[in-house]
C-alpha cells in the first residue's frame, strides 16, 4: 500500500512536471518589480538614428538635468541602435571604439553621476536593425555585459530573427537579465506581429504595439505609422496594461518638427492617457519653448503615470471627434477631447461615459490651461482646435 502511495505521488510529480507542449507559451518569468508605472526617459533613434557617439549620449544625458526633464520625472538616458563594435576574442560584446572611446562602464557612472539611468539597446535575431551584431545565440554573454556596464534598461529589437518563436527569444533575454541581479526593465520591441500584450507581461515590462513611429500626424509609409494610425492600434489594447507591464505605442516625436505645436500637445496627452512610456525622441539639448512646456507639463504626466495604471478607452467616436476616458487613483477620471477634424469642433463628454451618474456634478479641470473650471453637471463640452485635443481631469 505504502509502495503504491509513493508510487502514485512519483506518477503525479512526472505529470505535473511533464514537458510544455512546443506551441504552449513558457511560464512567466517572476516579476522583476520594474517600471510599476510607465518608464520615462529619453532615446536616441527618432531624432539622431545612427548618429550616436558619447559626446551627444553625455549632451543628453546634461540636458536632462538641465532643461527640467529630470525633474519632471524623465530618468532613462536610452542608446539605440549603432553602438556597437564587434565581438572580442571571448565573445564580449564591445561598443564602437570610435564612436565610444572610454567605454560603456564610463558612460554608465557619467548618466549614474547625474542621478539618472542608463539604457541601451539589442536585437533577439543575428543582427539588430541597422546590422550591428545581434543577442541571438550570446544572450547570457550580452546581459552580463550589460550588468558589468551598469544599465537600466534594455530595448531588445526583432529583425534578423529569420523563423524564431518571439515569446521564446524574448523570454531567453529576460531569464538572462534576471540571471545578472541587477535591476534592468526589459523592453519588447516585436512590433506586435505576435499580439506580445498577450504574453509580454510574463517576459517583460513594456512590449512595443505596432511598427515605427514617424513624425506626422496621421499616415503610413512602409512599416512607419503616423500618430494618429498609432493610436488606432491601441484602442483595444486597454485590458493589458497594468503596474510593471505596459503597452507601448512606441517613442515621442514631440519636437521633431513634422508636426504643429497643436499636434504635438495632441500627441502628448493620448499617450500620457494610454499610459505609455513616456521616452522623448528629440534634441532635448535644443529645445524651443512649446517643445519644452509640453513635455514637462506635470500635470498631463501625473496622468501618465497614475499608480491605478489603468489605460483609457475610447469612449465616444462621432466622426473625427473622439473622447477618451481613463480612471484615476482616488476616483477621479482623465479625459481627453480629441478633433481629428480640421475644422474647430465643439466635442463633449457626458458623465454617464465616464461611468458616473448623469446626474453627477464634477469638478473640472483642464490641465493645458492648468485651470480649474468648476463644477459641471452632467458633462462638459468645449471647442477644440483642429488637429487638438482639450485635456481635462474629472473629480466627483
Ligand atoms: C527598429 C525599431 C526602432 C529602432 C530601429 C533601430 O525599427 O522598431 O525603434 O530601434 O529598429 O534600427
Amino acid at each position: 500500500m505504502k509502495r503504491l502511495v509513493s508510487t502514485l505521488a512519483a506518477a503525479s510529480l512526472l505529470f505535473a512536471a511533464a514537458p510544455a507542449l512546443a506551441d504552449d507559451p513558457p511560464p512567466p518569468l517572476p516579476d522583476n518589480g520594474l517600471a510599476r508605472t510607465p518608464p520615462m526617459g529619453w532615446n536616441s533613434w527618432n531624432r539622431f538614428g545612427c548618429n550616436v557617439d558619447e559626446t551627444l549620449i553625455k549632451r543628453m544625458a546634461d540636458a536632462m538635468v538641465s532643461s527640467g526633464m529630470k525633474d519632471a520625472g524623465y530618468d532613462y538616458v536610452v542608446i539605440d541602435d549603432c553602438w556597437h563594435g564587434e565581438r572580442d576574442a571571448r565573445g564580449d560584446i564591445q561598443p564602437d571604439p570610435r564612436r565610444f572611446p572610454s567605454g560603456m562602464k564610463a558612460l554608465g557612472h557619467y548618466i549614474h553621476a547625474k542621478g539618472l539611468k542608463f539604457g541601451i539597446y539589442s536585437d533577439a535575431g543575428l543582427k539588430t536593425c541597422a546590422g550591428r551584431p545581434g543577442s541571438r545565440g550570446y544572450e547570457y554573454q550580452d546581459a552580463r555585459q550589460y550588468a558589468a556596464w551598469g544599465v537600466d534598461y534594455l530595448k531588445y529589437d526583432w529583425c534578423m530573427a529569420g523563423t524564431q518563436d518571439a515569446p521564446s527569444s524574448y523570454y531567453i533575454m529576460s531569464a538572462a537579465l534576471q540571471a545578472t541581479g541587477r535591476d534592468i526593465v526589459f523592453s519588447i520591441c516585436e512590433w506586435g506581429g505576435s499580439k506580445p500584450w498577450l504574453w509580454g507581461a510574463g517576459v517583460g515590462n513594456l512590449w512595443r504595439t505596432t511598427g515605427d513611429i514617424y513624425d506626422a500626424w496621421e499616415g503610413v509609409k512602409g512599416y512607419s505609422l503616423g500618430m494618429l494610425n498609432i493610436l488606432d492600434k491601441q484602442a483595444e489594447l486597454h485590458p493589458y496594461a497594468r503596474p510593471g507591464h505596459w503597452n507601448d505605442p512606441d517613442m515621442l516625436e514631440v519636437g521633431n518638427g513634422g508636426m504643429t505645436t497643436q499636434e504635438y500637445r495632441a500627441h502628448f496627452s493620448l499617450w500620457a492617457m494610454l499610459a505609455a512610456p513616456l521616452i522623448a525622441g528629440n534634441d532635448i539639448g535644443h529645445m524651443d519653448a512649446d517643445t519644452k512646456a509640453i513635455l514637462t507639463n506635470k500635470e498631463v504626466i501625473a496622468i501618465d503615470q497614475d499608480p491605478l495604471g489603468v489605460q483609457a478607452r475610447r469612449v465616444s467616436r462621432q466622426g473625427d471627434l473622439e473622447v477618451w476616458a481613463r480612471p484615476l487613483k482616488g476616483g477621479g477620471r482623465a479625459v481627453v477631447l480629441l478633433n481629428r477634424g480640421a475644422a474647430p469642433a465643439e466635442v463633449r463628454v457626458d458623465w454617464s461615459m465616464l461611468d458616473y451618474p448623469a446626474t453627477l456634478s464634477g469638478r473640472v479641470r483642464d490641465l493645458w490651461a492648468g485651470k480649474d473650471l468648476g463644477p459641471r453637471k452632467g458633462g462638459y463640452a468645449a471647442q477644440v482646435a483642429p488637429h487638438g485635443v482639450v485635456m481635462v481631469t474629472v473629480s466627483p
